[in-house]
């Protein structure tokens, strides 16, 4: 079994980010910069965004972290969003998700531009990706793909089943599996809550990837011998072992999974410092107006 490790390939990419940025200004151009809201104060958003707040520093960056009380009205984030929209000097943002329940998720992500929509949430960057045109695409998805490219993982002709269809992870991703390129080229099957014999499915899968949020769903009795699991779930569960009083679970059960995958994602420092790399490609390539010109 092989690790997939994120810590190290995140640091690749990020390395590679940081160069190009120095390149980039050294020759006149703009530092990239960055933007964040974060709405309220959910623990695991806090941690999200200081991490991506982390990196911009790390690859020269810059970075402005917007904090909204969580009564923050859909009005003023929407207003918000068009200041920074409009503000020349941000490069691209992020609302950072959940919101609170009051605040219209999808009315939040299309009032972002496309253009600065760095997240790849936008209908526009979805329905640009899905065609195969130039978008950005959607963080967590995108840094999967990046995982499978830089450990050489064949994907071409291999059977993938995603487990999860949400907006942010599951639907993207299947499609980019599908798609022929030189990471994916996979024949995918996308199962959700409502596939019946799920195991049918997972025990056939060469490359399963887990995005459900349901903590150690995915066992090892589930996949066949030499699989690849991709493990996106980050759930905080109580343990008293623990300072903080919880650990980080992903949505596979990480032994009995290693003991039969020929390649496996840890939780925590796996899918989830990828998905922080591949914002940061998107920021760089925003400031060089490379997708949309
Ligand atoms: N919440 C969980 N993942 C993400 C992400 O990739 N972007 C944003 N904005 N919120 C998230």
């Amino acid at each position: 079994m092989i690790l997939l490790d994120g810590k190290k390939t995140s640091a690749e990419v990020k390395a590679v980010i940081k160069k190009d940025v120095e390149e980039f200004v050294s020759k006149g151009g703009k530092k990239p910069h960055l933007a964040a809201i974060l709405v309220g104060s959910d623990g695991a958003s806090e941690t999200y965004v200081a991490s991506k707040v982390r990196s911009c520093s790390e690859v020269g960056f810059d970075s402005t972290l917007e904090r909204m009380p969580s009564q923050t009205t859909e009005e003023e984030l929407l207003a918000k969003i068009d200041e920074f929209n409009k503000n020349a000097d941000i490069d691209g943002f992020i609302v950072q998700l959940p919101l609170p329940n009051h605040i219209d998720e999808q009315k939040v992500t299309t009032t972002i531009f496309p253009e600065k929509d760095v997240d790849g949430f936008h209908p526009v960057n979805v329905g640009r990706m899905a065609l195969g045109q130039p978008a950005y695409i959607s963080a967590t998805p995108y840094g999967i793909t990046q995982m499978l490219e830089q450990y050489k993982i064949e994907t071409s002709g291999k059977h993938c089943v995603v487990i999860g269809r949400s907006n942010i992870v599951g639907s993207p991703m299947s499609i980019l599996m599908a798609k022929n390129s030189k990471y994916a080229n996979c024949t995918v099957t996308l199962t959700h809550s409502r596939t019946k014999n799920l195991e049918e499915f997972t025990k056939a899968a060469d490359i399963v990837i887990v995005a459900l949020g349901k903590p150690a769903f995915l066992t090892g009795e589930m996949i066949k011998e030499g699989a690849v699991v991709i493990d996106v779930g980050i759930t905080r569960v109580p343990d008293d072992s623990k300072k903080s009083g919880f650990r980080i679970q992903g949505d596979a059960d990480f032994k009995s999974c290693a003991e039969k995958a020929s390649y496996i994602t840890p939780v925590p420092g796996g899918v989830g410092l990828m998905t922080v790399a591949s914002l940061m490609k998107n920021t760089l390539a925003a400031a060089k107006n490379e997708i949309y010109g």
